[in-house]
C-alpha cells in the first residue's frame, strides 16, 4: 500500500494543447500505471478505473459531494440538489424528477425538431458553419427552455453568461476564473428568479414545480430556485457540448451514416455509444468522509477524489474494444451520465435531443462533414468546443 501521495509518472494536464485535443491516451497511461493517482496541481486523486470510479459514486456516505460534511462551508447560493448529499438531496432531487417525469416529451421532442429542421436549412445553405453558434447552442437553448416552460432569453447574451459560468468550474486550475464566475451566477440566479416571481400560469417542469412548493420553507425554496438555475445552465452547457462533440465524431467517422442509414433503428443506442466515445463531462470530484482503501492507495479523510469518466468509460476492463465507436454496443454502462445519487438528472431528455438531431441529419440529407480546424475550448470539466467548423451540404 502507498504510503503517502502517490504522484503519477504520466503527466496529466486537463489544459495542455494535446490533451484537448485528445485527453485518452493520457488517461489510458494513467489508469494502466498509476490508476489512483495524486495530481500536485489539482491537489486530488485521480480515479481512472471503471470499477474504482463507480464505486466512488455509489459511495456517497464515504465520498461527500457536499464540503459542509467535513466541516467546509459553502456559499448559500450553490446550495442545489448538485451539491447536497442525502438525506438532505432527496426532497429537492425527487421534486425535480417528479416533474421531469410529468412532461410532454414526445411534444417536447416534436418543437426541438422542428428547430432543428429550420437550423440544418439554414446550416445546408451555407458553404461552412461554426456548428457550435449556428446549431449546437441554439437547439440546446430551444430544448432546456421548453423542458423548463419558460422564454429562452437572447442566445448571444445567454452563451456569454453561460461560458463564463462553465470556465469558473476549472477555477481551481486558475483562480481568476472565480470572481467572473461569481458575477455570471449573479447575473444567471437574477434571470432565474424572475421566473419564480412571473404572475403568468406556470407551465413545463418549472410550473409544476412551483405549484408544489408553494407552501415550502425558505430553505427548500432556495434549494428548489439553485436547483432551477443548475438545469437551466448546466443542462444547456452540457447539451451544447455533447451536440458538438456528437457532430465532430460523425463528420470524422464517415463509416457511421452508412451504418445508421440500413439499420435506422439503433439511432437511440448509437448516440449512447457517442456520449461514452467522447462525452462532454470529463470528471467530477468527491471529498473523502473518512481514511479509506481505493485499489492499493490509502485516501486520507478530507482528502479531494477527482472521478475521471473520461477515463474509465474508455477502460478494456469494462468495454470491449474501448477505443472503437461500437454503435451497437450492449450492454453499455457508461459513465458519461454519471451514476448514483448525483446521476444526471436530464439524461433521458439529452437522448432524446441527439437522436433527434441524428434522425433528422439522416432524414434531411444533411451529413455533416469537416470544413476546418476544429478548436477544443480551454476547459478541464467540460470537453467541448470553441469553434466547429462544418459542411452541411450535400
Ligand atoms: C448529453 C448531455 C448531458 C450529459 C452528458 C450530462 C452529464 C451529467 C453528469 C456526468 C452528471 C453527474 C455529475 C456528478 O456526478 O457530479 C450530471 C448531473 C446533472 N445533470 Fe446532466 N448531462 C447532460 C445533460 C443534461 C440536461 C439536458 C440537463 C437538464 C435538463 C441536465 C441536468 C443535470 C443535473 C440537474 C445534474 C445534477 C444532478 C445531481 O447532482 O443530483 N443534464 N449530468
Amino acid at each position: 500500500m502507498a504510503a503517502g501521495p502517490l504522484t503519477s509518472p504520466v503527466r496529466y494536464d486537463p489544459l495542455h494543447e494535446a490533451t484537448l485535443a485528445d485527453p485518452y491516451p493520457q488517461l489510458a497511461a494513467l489508469r494502466e500505471q498509476t490508476p489512483v493517482a495524486w495530481h500536485e496541481v489539482m491537489e486530488c486523486w485521480l480515479i481512472t478505473r471503471y470499477e474504482d470510479c463507480l464505486r466512488v459514486l455509489r459511495d456517497h456516505a464515504t465520498f461527500a459531494r457536499d464540503p459542509r460534511r467535513l466541516g467546509i462551508p459553502v456559499p448559500e447560493a450553490q446550495l442545489s440538489v448538485q451539491i447536497l448529499d442525502p438525506p438532505q438531496q432527496a426532497g429537492v432531487r425527487s421534486l425535480f424528477m417528479t416533474a421531469l417525469h410529468a412532461q410532454d416529451l414526445d411534444a417536447l421532442q416534436n418543437s426541438v425538431d422542428a428547430v432543428i429542421r429550420d437550423r440544418l436549412q439554414q446550416c445546408a445553405a451555407q458553404p461552412v458553419v461554426e456548428a457550435m453558434r449556428e446549431l449546437a447552442q441554439p437547439v440546446a437553448l430551444a430544448a432546456i427552455a421548453g423542458l423548463l416552460g419558460v422564454s429562452p432569453p437572447s442566445l448571444a447574451e445567454w452563451a456569454a453568461i453561460s461560458d463564463t459560468v462553465m470556465r469558473s468550474m476549472d477555477a481551481g486550475l486558475n483562480p481568476a476564473l472565480i470572481e467572473p464566475g461569481r458575477r455570471a451566477r449573479a447575473q444567471l440566479s437574477d434571470l432565474v428568479a424572475s421566473w419564480f416571481t412571473t404572475t403568468g400560469r406556470p407551465t413545463g417542469l418549472l410550473g409544476q414545480v412551483r405549484a408544489r412548493t408553494a407552501d415550502a420553507g425558505p430553505e427548500q425554496a432556495a434549494y428548489v430556485r439553485h436547483t432551477a438555475r443548475v438545469m437551466f445552465q448546466g443542462g444547456y452547457s452540457t447539451l451544447t457540448a455533447a451536440l458538438g462533440n456528437l457532430l465532430h465524431t460523425l463528420a470524422c467517422h464517415r463509416g457511421i451514416r452508412g451504418a445508421l442509414s440500413e439499420r435506422p433503428g439503433l439511432v437511440h443506442r448509437a448516440v449512447d455509444e457517442l456520449v461514452r466515445f467522447d462525452g462532454p463531462v470529463q470528471g467530477t470530484t468527491r471529498l473523502a468522509t473518512g481514511d479509506v482503501t481505493i485499489g492499493d492507495v490509502r485516501v486520507r479523510r478530507g482528502e479531494k477524489v477527482t472521478v475521471l469518466f473520461a477515463a474509465a468509460n474508455r477502460d478494456p476492463a469494462a468495454f470491449h474494444l474501448p477505443d472503437r465507436l461500437v454503435l451497437d454496443r450492449t450492454p453499455n454502462r457508461h459513465l458519461g451520465y454519471g451514476w448514483g445519487t448525483h446521476a444526471c438528472l436530464g439524461t433521458v431528455m439529452a437522448q432524446r435531443v441527439l437522436a433527434v438531431l441524428v434522425d433528422t441529419l439522416l432524414d434531411t440529407q444533411t451529413w455533416p462533414s469537416p470544413a476546418g480546424t476544429a478548436v477544443r475550448r480551454r476547459t478541464a470539466t467540460m470537453r467541448t468546443f470553441a469553434r466547429l467548423p462544418i459542411s452541411f451540404q450535400p
